[in-house]
């Protein structure tokens, strides 16, 4: 559900135009007295969000203006699918990439997550594009949505399982490898971390693996934390602190959806695609602070707090994905408040072991207007991990650097030699601006994809 409707032989359509302070002159000349006098009567300024709808002799709507900031393509029209009143409206916009960006906030105005009470009503005003345009574009859009919906869905009814079955579900849908260890079988195949933090939940702990694509391509593997709620553990979260965190499997649904647009679009690449899916609770045989877990990688970690849990159970994964030498790994997971802290809710925090590869990001990150922003890998702060009886503990008492440290933490168990990224991702929008609703939202999803295509396309 997008919005879009396929430009077909001469149905109706109404010309859409966006507006700022510009172009607003140069559009204003262009009209007729009448409607130049419409304007004037109606106040009408270009503000980003101002609608002028314009009417034609006998009163029809013949033209729309809308306030927009140039700056912020993607959002222009995201408020109007739900606001314009019902018809076909053709934008006025010669550059596809800047029609790409405005197509799809207009799309991302349209979703919903109704899963839990009457859908609304389809949006009558619908944006008029090519058959060629709908077909590149909306992949995109259902990308976000199922990283939305994957988010917004409670955990009772998406635990480990389901969360899994996501992952089957696609694989199925492409035709890729998908396989699981579940339970004992995760200390069988030595994944010791991910059973230890998953082994007090009411669904067992597990590791769902898709594979795809050509043998000979380079190797790409993504990791998403799936932590289908973080109560804390045994250090319990406050009430408040809790409270969502149902979202604490955005990196595995970012990690989905990502497989699901390489896939898609078929990457010539070998892609790998890990999903630890656990719920961290409390039971009698919760892990405990102070227990010792001998990870993988052979590296001994302390627990210092039940609640750094995401880099637990990534650790592990990290270490498998390093073990085949792929040409790129990346990791996304909601993994520190600290990252909120320092960057605030719509701009993910980028790790990387790679000048270059991290440049490349953030060039994608900047065309697509999905921003991500550097944080460093600040090898002195290690010392602020160290533990009194094993290699490492899992965090520090001080909350110093804690998105830093998270990081660092991280870091030890993905080979040298294997580019990596590692995105610490809110997963969720606070306020209810057109076209991001109060939810699960995407974040840095659009900005890899094109890094990808860019690498490997
Ligand atoms: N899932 C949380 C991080 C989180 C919290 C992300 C709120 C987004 C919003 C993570 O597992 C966690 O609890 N991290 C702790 C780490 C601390 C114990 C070192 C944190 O950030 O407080
Ligand atoms: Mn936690
Ligand atoms: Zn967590």
């Amino acid at each position: 559900m997008d919005g879009w409707v396929e430009q077909r032989g001469k149905a109706r359509r109404i010309p859409l135009q966006m507006v700022n302070a510009a172009n607003e002159a140069a559009v204003r000349r262009k009209l007729g007295a009448r409607e130049q006098r419409w304007l004037k009567a109606q106040q009408f300024t270009p503000e980003p969000g101002r609608i002028a709808l314009i009417p034609d002799a006998q009163g029809q709507l013949q033209h729309v203006l809308v306030g927009a900031d140039p700056h912020e393509q993607l959002w222009s029209l995201a408020g109007l699918p739900g606001t314009l009143p019902a018809g076909d409206y053709l934008l006025d916009e010669l550059d596809e990439d800047r029609l790409r960006l405005a197509a799809l906030g207009w799309a991302l105005g349209v979703y919903r997550f109704d899963r839990y009470r009457a859908p609304a009503p389809r949006p009558a005003a619908r944006l008029v594009l090519t058959r060629a345009q709908i077909q590149a574009w909306r992949p995109t859009v259902e990308a976000i949505a199922l990283v939305r919906d994957l988010i917004n869905t409670p955990t009772s009814d998406l635990g480990p399982a389901e969360l899994a079955a996501a992952v089957v579900a696609l694989g199925k849908r492409e035709q890729a490898r998908v396989r699981q260890w579940v339970g004992p079988q995760l200390l069988k195949a030595n994944f010791p971390t991910i059973h230890a933090v998953g082994r007090a939940g009411g669904q067992a702990p597990r590791l769902v693996e898709l594979t795809w694509g050509r043998r000979g391509d380079p190797a790409v593997t993504l990791v998403g934390k799936g932590v289908c709620f973080d109560s804390g553990g045994l250090n319990l979260k406050t009430g408040d602190g809790m409270r969502w965190m149902k979202k604490d499997m955005g990196g595995a649904a970012h990690a989905i959806a990502l497989a699901s647009l390489v896939m898609q679009a078929r990457l010539p690449v070998r892609l790998t695609l890990l999903v630890p899916a656990v719920e961290n609770a409390v039971a009698g045989d919760a892990y405990r602070p102070g227990d010792v877990i001998r990870t993988r990688a052979g590296v001994s970690v302390e627990v210092d707090n039940t609640d750094a849990e995401g880099r637990l159970v990534l650790c592990d994964a990290l270490a498998y994905a390093s073990e085949s030498k792929p040409d790129l790994i990346i990791d996304l997971a909601t993994l520190t408040g600290a990252a909120r802290v320092a960057l605030g809710p719509d701009l993910p925090a980028l790790f990387s072991n790679s000048d270059a590869l991290a440049a490349q990001a953030l060039a994608a990150a900047d065309a697509e207007r999905d921003p991500l922003w550097r944080m460093p890998l600040w090898a002195p702060y290690r010392r602020m991990l160290e533990s009194h009886i094993a290699d490492t503990a899992n965090c520090s008492p001080s909350r110093h650097a804690g998105a830093i440290l998270a990081a660092l933490y991280l870091q030890r168990f993905v080979s040298p030699a294997v580019n990596w990224l590692h995105l610490d991702v809110y997963g969720w929008s606070d306020g209810n601006r057109p076209g991001r609703p109060r939810g699960g939202d995407a974040q840095g999803l659009r900005a890899l994809f094109a890094m990808l295509r860019q690498r490997y396309g």
